[in-house]
């Protein structure tokens, strides 16, 4: 990252690309004006085709963006049933109080869900791409700071990205929220049913928020819509264990109600990382009010994920050799 900068500010990359084989690192968004009728800290909404059908993203713009200055970007996955609108909401990465130097892109779930999620038969991966490749091509994004979280539905497909052999080298790190992790196996063992998962590198940053409560995605898995959950605790040891961290954590107190597990040591300490609230239900964990808390028998959380997100992302940028290894 600081070579892509160092190279960028002397002018050696002259034709904004880097390549190494077949692969690119696209920094062709840089230096280019904001298109028409978009402004610094605003969100705009961008229709594009993908697999052949119209599909729309949200994108906010940091205040501080600047064209010649390579900017992370987040992708932020909304809810079954819910729209990128709500996960704007929802979410508060957009808010200034947590974030005013990095994209948040909402992408459109089509019929309101997210590839994995049982009898879904859509690309949501190949979706991905065709955002990635349009936003990198308007924006001067940072190659190496692209990053996933998303929640429930949009949490599972998280993990679906974090899970691809390509999109895990594009993506830096992944922080879903209450997350449906569909595998289509029965019967059900929640506690030792098998991930399947090809990852394309075996360092993959993942930090996972549930709560104790959860009626709609269980903490400790099980049957639903004739799939198999896998029990939360047994989901991150197996990322932790793919990520050659181990089973041992360190158990800290986050907050009142909130107990953190993490993975790793060393510089890979924390890699892995689970925050768990026990008394919430299936929501994006706030202390303030918000769309999911709000609702009948739920309540605030005692802990922000919002923040613990952003520091999370902020913590693990891709290292060199994963971006061109890309594909
Ligand atoms: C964005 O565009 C889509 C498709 O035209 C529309 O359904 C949606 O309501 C728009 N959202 C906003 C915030 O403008
Ligand atoms: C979207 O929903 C419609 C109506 O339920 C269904 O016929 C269609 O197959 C769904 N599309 C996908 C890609 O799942
Ligand atoms: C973390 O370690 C503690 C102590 O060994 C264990 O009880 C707990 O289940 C572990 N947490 C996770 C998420 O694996
Ligand atoms: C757990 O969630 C259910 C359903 O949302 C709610 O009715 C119940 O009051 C909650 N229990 C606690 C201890 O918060």
């Amino acid at each position: 990252m600081l070579w892509l900068k160092a190279a960028f500010l002397t002018g050696l990359v002259e034709a904004l690309v880097i390549t190494k084989g077949s692969s690119l690192i696209p920094l062709e968004g840089c230096l280019k004006a904001l298109p028409r009728g978009q402004a610094l800290g605003k969100v705009a909404n961008i229709t594009i085709t993908s697999g052949g059908l119209s599909r729309y993203y949200l994108i906010s713009i940091p205040p501080t963006y600047r064209a010649e200055v390579p900017t992370p970007a987040i992708l932020s996955y909304h809810g079954g049933n819910r729209n990128p609108e709500d996960q704007l909401e929802l979410d508060q990465l957009t808010n200034p109080k947590f974030n005013t130097d990095t994209f948040v892109i909402y992408p459109q779930g089509f019929n309101e869900t997210w590839q994995g999620v049982p009898g879904v038969k859509i690309n949501d991966v190949q979706f991905t791409t065709d955002i990635l490749n349009h936003v990198q091509s308007q924006y001067c994004i940072d190659p190496s700071r692209i990053y996933a979280t998303g929640k429930s539905d949009g949490g599972g497909f998280c993990n679906v990205l974090a899970c691809d052999p390509v999109m895990s080298h594009r993506i830096a790190a992944f922080a879903p929220v209450s997350g449906a992790y569909y595998i289509d196996t029965l019967p059900c063992e929640p506690d030792t049913v098998p991930i399947p998962c090809q990852p394309g590198r075996n360092d993959i940053p993942l930090l996972e928020f549930h709560g104790g409560n959860d009626t709609t995605i269980s903490y400790d898995g099980g049957e639903r819509k004739n799939e198999c959950l896998p029990s939360i605790p047994h989901f991150i040891q197996q990322w932790a264990v793919r990520d050659g961290l181990g089973l041992h954590n360190v158990t800290t107190k986050v907050a009142s109600n909130t107990i953190s597990y993490k993975f790793g040591t060393g510089v890979h300490f924390g890699m892995v990382e689970h925050v768990y609230d026990a008394t919430i239900g299936h929501d994006w964990p706030s202390t303030e009010p918000n769309p999911d808390n709000l609702a009948v028998g739920h309540h605030v959380a005692s802990f922000n994920a919002t923040p613990m997100i952003m520091e999370f992302f902020k913590q693990h940028p891709l290292n060199f050799w994963d971006l061109v290894s890309e594909v």
